[in-house]
């Protein structure tokens, strides 16, 4: 039965205006931010985190500055003063706005750009949207992010049986950019039937940065779609999407923009507009894609709302250059810390491929924690737990790694608190 043409007419009920109402167009409060010294100034000033943890872990969930927390505040008050206008009136503006910001941000079109809640989010849709045809194969690797392994067997298993998955084995030690394109390219030759790639930015948590320009052409070349999991992308590296060549985009603004959690965006590829949906049916049936997306069902939409309001505040404590100029100083000296005085590894690639934000540090053997993914936490516990610590520990080619992250937050005197625990620890558990 054709979709009911007067329903869909009603549906539309995101209006252009309402009498009495107006769009609150808040903007972040800055002043000051520009010369903000980085270290425990912005932390103290900037930020909520307390006084006796150090955090070394800004990758996973990242920390929302309190100029950020104030306006997201704002937007829930403005919203529970007049529920109906604001879903039906102020939202879509104001996402609007955000999105716009968004899209200028990375280079690309307003038009390819949607917000949504998270990476994850992204990746199943683009996944179910997807018409696969019985016997295509998507691909995946080894250094795939646990949660989307498991969504790429869900889908090849339980929701498209019949669709294969293949799963690249990166080989290490990596010598180079070449040598992963290699890899990429002997795979596709080998498997014609892969029809979509799910390729990560950064690794997670191995950090490695992908080429990702030289494998999008490689998977183009055997006629296969990229879709690039960008979640710790955007914020860390230099970013203009449409130049990558990719199909599909997806990056977090909630690790390294500062966004309120639950903000990300989708950038695709204007060829590929006709086969994506959202992930609910819901009122915005049969209208654009951005107001399909807008609409699913009653949910939160300040989190993405905030995106623009993170930028500004990114921007106005310098930007890209001055953060990660921080970040790799913080870097080179964790580098000296761990690596020369304390004589640890960090992961074996070259350092043109290392995240600037992220950096791994390789544990030795504990007899009593043998290496293996169940013991991950209890090593992670042992290790930091009662310190006051918060990095993330992982295991990866049978050995145990620690990932420090670095914010502008963080300073040296962070470094040498996780390195006293992990010397401590070490001397008492080899
Ligand atoms: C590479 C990668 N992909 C996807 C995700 C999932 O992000 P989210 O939990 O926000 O959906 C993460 C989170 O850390 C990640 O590192």
């Amino acid at each position: 039965m054709a979709q009911n043409d007067s329903l869909r007419k009603y549906a539309n009920y995101i209006m252009e205006s309402y009498p009495g109402s107006n769009h609150r167009d808040y903007e972040l409060d800055t002043a000051g931010l520009s010369n903000a010294s980085f270290g425990k100034e912005i932390r103290d000033k900037e930020f909520a985190l307390k006084k006796t943890i150090t955090f070394i872990n800004h990758g996973s969930y990242g920390t929302v500055p309190r100029r950020l927390l104030d306006i997201q505040t704002r937007y829930l008050w403005e919203r529970e003063e007049q529920p109906d206008l604001w879903f039906r009136f102020h939202a879509k503006h104001y996402v609007e706005r955000s999105t716009q910001a968004v899209a200028d941000f990375i280079g690309a079109d307003v038009s390819n750009v949607l917000l949504l809640s998270n990476t994850t989010s992204a990746l199943n849709i683009i996944v179910r949207s997807y018409p696969f045809k019985a016997g295509d194969a998507i691909l995946d690797t080894n250094l795939s992010y646990g949660a989307i392994k498991n969504m790429c067997y869900d889908f090849t298993t339980r929701i498209r049986p019949d669709v294969k998955r293949v799963q690249l084995q990166v080989n290490f030690p990596i010598d180079g950019e070449e040598s992963i394109v290699e890899q990429y390219e002997d795979i596709l030759k080998n498997n014609p039937a892969i029809k979509m790639v799910i390729l990560d930015h950064i690794t997670s948590p191995t950090s490695i940065i992908m080429p990702v320009r030289q494998i999008v052409d490689v998977c183009h070349k055997h006629g296969a779609l990229v879709v690039i999991d960008g979640a710790h992308a955007v914020g860390q590296l230099p970013l203009n999407v449409p130049e990558i060549g990719a199909d599909i985009y997806t990056s977090n603004m909630h690790k390294w923009l500062y966004t309120p959690r639950g903000s990300s965006f989708l950038w695709f590829d204007s060829k590929h507009e006709s086969w994506i949906n959202p992930s609910n049916t819901s009122w915005q049936l049969g209208l654009s894609l951005d107001k399909q997306f807008f609409d699913q069902g009653t949910c939160e939409h300040i989190p993405f709302i905030c995106a623009r309001h993170a930028l500004e505040f990114y921007t106005a404590i310098g930007g890209l250059e001055k953060i990660v100029a921080y970040t790799s100083e913080l870097a080179e000296k964790a580098k000296e810390i761990f690596v020369t005085e304390l004589g640890l590894e960090t992961l074996q690639i070259p350092e043109s491929l290392e995240a600037p934000n992220m950096k791994l540090i390789k544990l030795p053997a504990f007899p009593k924690f043998p290496r293996s993914l169940e013991r991950t936490w209890g090593l992670q516990n042992a290790l930091f737990a009662e310190n006051n610590i918060f990095g993330i520990v992982f295991l990866f080619s049978g050995s145990f790694y620690v990932r420090l992250s670095f914010q502008v937050y963080n300073d040296v005197d962070d470094l040498r608190t996780v390195a006293k625990v992990m010397r401590d620890f070490i001397d008492k558990n080899i």
